[in-house]
């Protein structure tokens, strides 16, 4: 797992963003693998800033040959509802640059049959070809789409309950009153580990915990973004904030710093 510490979210945001768009303009035909949250906020906005002054400089980031398929959704959220992460995705990337609607998959929120619905989204990964490069952000319980602790390892799409730590993290989004879904749809921890690239933002004191147990603890279900140090190619972006409970932070910067030129973002 590499590990990049940058000074804040910005910067970090910045860098994960190059490595989007590296991805695109080398191979246009990319399959993306998206998420939400306050995370990759930064990420999706540096992304328009780059196809916007792309596209007047002549070089556009040109996302019209791209597919892209989110990690999640709330089960009974259609796609108007403002907290649905289809709302989400259009407000913040979709909308915002040539993205062939068609070609952008989230799971469905309203799925008459949900277990057929998840085997369906397994099958269109598969035959888009698989996804070249996953955005992931963590929670602060170390899940990663919304893999809660003792999610399976090996788990495909399918139904979760959320845990109540997660529910009222994500209270913010939904108007006063208003109930969070206990159920999402979620690709599994082993759908997300077949990404060719992992890439996996966290920023703040919040997610220093999760962060260290991820990158130094032991591969756990109990914190499943753990699994990701049997990925052969997963990338993480944190700010310091968000390395302060790893060990070998000053490794990790060490090796940033001594990149070759031709790897670095
Ligand atoms: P956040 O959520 O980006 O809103 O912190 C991350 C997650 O729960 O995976």
């Amino acid at each position: 797992m590499e590990v990049v510490i940058q000074p804040d979210a910005r910067a970090g945001s910045v860098l994960a963003a190059r490595l989007v768009a590296k991805q695109i303009r080398n191979k246009p035909s990319s399959v993306l693998g998206l998420a939400t949250g306050s995370t990759p906020l930064a990420l999706y906005g540096e992304l328009v800033r780059m196809f916007e002054e792309g596209r007047t400089e002549g070089h556009p980031l040109d996302f019209s040959h791209a597919t892209s398929f989110n990690l999640d959704e709330y089960v009974g959220l259609g796609p108007e509802h403002p907290a649905s992460y289809r709302y989400f995705m259009q407000k913040n990337l979709f909308g915002r640059v040539n993205f062939k609607l068609e070609r952008t998959h989230v799971p469905d929120g309203l799925a008459a049959d949900v277990e057929v619905s998840c085997g369906q989204y397994e099958d269109a990964i598969r035959e888009a070809g698989g996804i070249d490069l996953q955005v992931l952000g963590i929670g602060g319980d170390g899940h990663i789409g919304f893999n809660e602790p003792t999610s399976s390892l090996a788990s495909r799409t399918r139904i979760k309950t959320l845990t109540e730590e997660t529910r009222s993290a994500n209270r913010r989004f939904f108007s006063e009153g208003e109930e969070v879904p206990r159920h999402v749809i979620t690709m599994g921890v082993g759908t997300i580990m077949e990404a060719r690239c992992c890439i996996l933002l966290a920023f703040g004191a919040g997610k220093a915990q999760a962060v260290a147990d991820m990158v130094e603890g032991p591969i756990s279900a109990m914190v499943p973004a753990s699994i990701l140090q049997m990925h052969p190619r997963a990338v993480v972006f944190i700010d310091d904030a968000a390395a302060s409970r790893l060990k070998r932070a000053s490794y990790y910067r060490f090796v940033f710093e001594n990149k070759p030129s031709w790897q670095r973002y």
